[in-house]
Order: structure tokens, then C-alpha cells, then sequence
């Protein structure tokens, strides 16, 4: 299959590369954080720029375009508000369309913060109610996307895993600096539902493969787990101190979160698609640490 990927630089997307570039002819887009990885085909492209995107889709013809780029600091979109809109929407819009030019299916990579995050375990019924800009501009690129008609729009939850260089994720952060045997605080009363990066990236391909169509899907991990317990997990998993580990609550520091204590999901709907285990969290820290 022919994959355009965007955000091929990013933690997820990079991932994907990682994971399927022996599979199927993938086209990644970057934009800053140029990247090498043998049997994938990056190309550097703004998704503000609607021509080049039309452009380089309908040069491509992909069968499937997989969008993961976005602005995804929650913080940035906040203060950036013109920038999170122009990436996360109106990127959004010119790649649908452009999609739509060349009959792509579109595989939208939305997140778990379009809910409330006041309530645990959210299905894909319950009404979003985003409380930060960037979920709003996440939420926004999903109506675009359900506009047309064929998609796939994915609710993700935190993830974990190895990034690149560039990459900045949770784990990423755990990892340099616990490794550098840096104190670090995590949020005792945010809860998540995470999942280990390579579980999406084969989750999303085998929802493509079985031509799922036109649904809005969670994907997370199997397990409801604060940060502070994710991070003591991890610690012992790669094991490094947990004295390390500090809690603090999440009101004890100014946060662009504040709304989201508990984004936890209700993973059934797509778990009753795959064919495999969406694994829990000391299951996935074994397969990062054997990767
Ligand atoms: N990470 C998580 O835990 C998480 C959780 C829930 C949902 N999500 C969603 O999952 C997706 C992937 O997240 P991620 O963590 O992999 O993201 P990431 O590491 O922050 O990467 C973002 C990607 O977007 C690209 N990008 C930014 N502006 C662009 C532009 N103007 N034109 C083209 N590309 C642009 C970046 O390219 P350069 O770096 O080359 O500039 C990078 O490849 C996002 O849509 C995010 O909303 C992520």
C-alpha cells in the first residue's frame, strides 16, 4: 500500500516509519527536523501551504494518507493561538481536500483530550468538551475530517516508546532524566490511559488493512494509571531509583492541563476490531525495553 504520512519527524509518526517501511511504500512529510530512515521517503512540506500539499498529494497518489502533524504543545497552542489554528485546521483542511482529489482514505490522529477530562474511562459516545486550545483545534480538525467520506479518526491516548532526536514525549523526558539521576515531578492525580507507540502504529494499520471506514475509534492502553504510577513503573522497569520519583499534585503548578485530570479511555470499541492485546503499561515498558 502506498501511506502518505505527515509528522513523519514526530514521536508517532516516526514510529510508524520504524515499524512499517518494509510493509508498504511510505512518503513521509517533516517540516523543520529533517530526518534519514532507509525505505522511507521524506519530504520537507508546510501543511499551511495549501499548494504544495495538493501539489505533492496528487504527485504521490497515495492510497492512504495518515495525518500525525500537528502543533502538539499544549502550552505553545495556548500562546500561539494563530499558529495551533493554522497547523492543527486549516493543515487539516488542505490535506482532506487534497486527499480528496486523489480518492485517499484519511486517517486522522486526534487525542484523548477532546474529553472533558472530569470523568474516567470515556467512550466515543460521550459529547467532547475540550479544555485546552490545542484540544479545540484537535476537535476542529475532526469535524473537517468527518466532512468527507472516507476516514478514520483516532482518539489517542498518551504515548510512550523511543522517539528520535527531536522528539520531546513524556517517556523521552522520564528517560533523560532519570538516566542523569535528575529528580523529577509527576502529577499524582492526572490519570491517562497511555499506550506504548509501536501498539498504535500497528493498531492503525490494521484498521486500514480491514477497511474500517468512516469511525471514530479511542485507542489507548489497557490500563488506567496516574503519572506518578506510570513513572514508577518505568523506573523500575529500566531501573533506575524511585526515590527519584516526586508527587505532586497537579494544582501545586501552573499548567495548561489543569482541565484534564482524568482522560482516561474506554478502549473497547476498537479493541473488538484487532487481533491483538492493547497492552497495559508494564507490558509495553517490557517490549520499549527489549526494542
Ligand atoms: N504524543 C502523545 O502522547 C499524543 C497523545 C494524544 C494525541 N496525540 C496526537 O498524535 C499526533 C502525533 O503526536 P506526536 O507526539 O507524534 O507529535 P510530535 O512529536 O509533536 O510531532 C509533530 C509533527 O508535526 C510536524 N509539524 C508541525 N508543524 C508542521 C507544519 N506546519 N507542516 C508540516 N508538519 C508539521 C512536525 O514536523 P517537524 O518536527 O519536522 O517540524 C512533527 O513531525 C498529533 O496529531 C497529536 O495531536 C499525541
Amino acid at each position: 500500500m502506498k501511506i502518505l504520512l505527515t509528522g513523519g519527524s514526530g514521536f508517532l509518526g516516526w514510529n510508524f516509519c520504524k515499524a512499517l517501511r518494509f510493509k508498504h511504500e511510505i512518503y513521509a512529510f517533516y517540516f523543520q527536523h529533517k530526518l534519514y530512515l532507509e525505505k522511507c521517503n521524506f519530504q520537507k512540506i508546510d501543511i499551511r501551504n495549501r499548494e504544495d500539499v495538493f501539489e505533492s498529494i496528487k504527485k504521490i497518489q497515495p492510497d492512504v494518507v495518515v495525518h500525525t502533524a500537528a502543533i502538539t504543545n499544549v502550552q505553545m497552542c495556548d500562546q500561539d493561538r494563530e499558529l495551533a489554528y493554522s497547523v492543527n485546521v486549516e493543515g487539516t483542511r488542505n490535506l482532506v481536500e487534497a486527499s480528496a482529489q486523489v480518492g485517499a482514505k484519511f486517517v486522522y490522529i486526534s487525542t484523548d483530550l477532546v474529553y472533558s477530562g472530569d470523568g474516567s474511562f470515556f467512550t466515543e459516545e460521550i459529547p467532547p468538551n475540550p479544555k485546552s486550545y490545542y484540544a479545540q483545534t484537535k476537535l476542529e480538525g475532526e469535524e473537517i475530517v468527518k466532512s468527507y467520506d472516507n476516514y478514520i479518526i483516532l482518539r489517542l491516548a498518551l504515548m510512550y516508546g523511543w522517539g528520535n532526536v527531536f522528539t520531546n514525549s513524556f517517556s523521552d523526558w522520564l528517560h533523560t532524566e532519570l538516566r542523569a539521576r535528575r529528580k523529577v515531578k509527576v502529577f499524582v492525580d492526572q490519570y491517562r490511559t497511555p499506550i506504548y507507540a509501536v501498539d498504535a502504529v500497528m493498531a492503525i494499520d490494521e484498521l486500514i488493512s480491514k477497511g474500517v471506514k468512516n469511525e471514530i475509534f479511542n485507542l489507548g492502553g489497557s490500563e488506567r494509571i496516574s503519572r506518578y504510577e506510570f513513572a514508577l513503573k518505568f523506573a523500575d522497569v529500566f531501573g533506575y531509583s524511585t526515590d527519584l520519583i516526586i508527587p505532586v499534585p497537579m494544582d501545586s503548578v501552573k499548567t495548561y492541563l489543569a482541565g484534564a485530570k482524568d482522560c482516561s479511555l474506554n478502549i473497547n470499541k476498537v479493541q473488538s476490531i484487532l487481533s491483538f492485546k492493547l497492552k497495559n503499561v508494564e507490558e509495553g515498558l517490557n517490549s520499549a525495553k527489549k526494542s
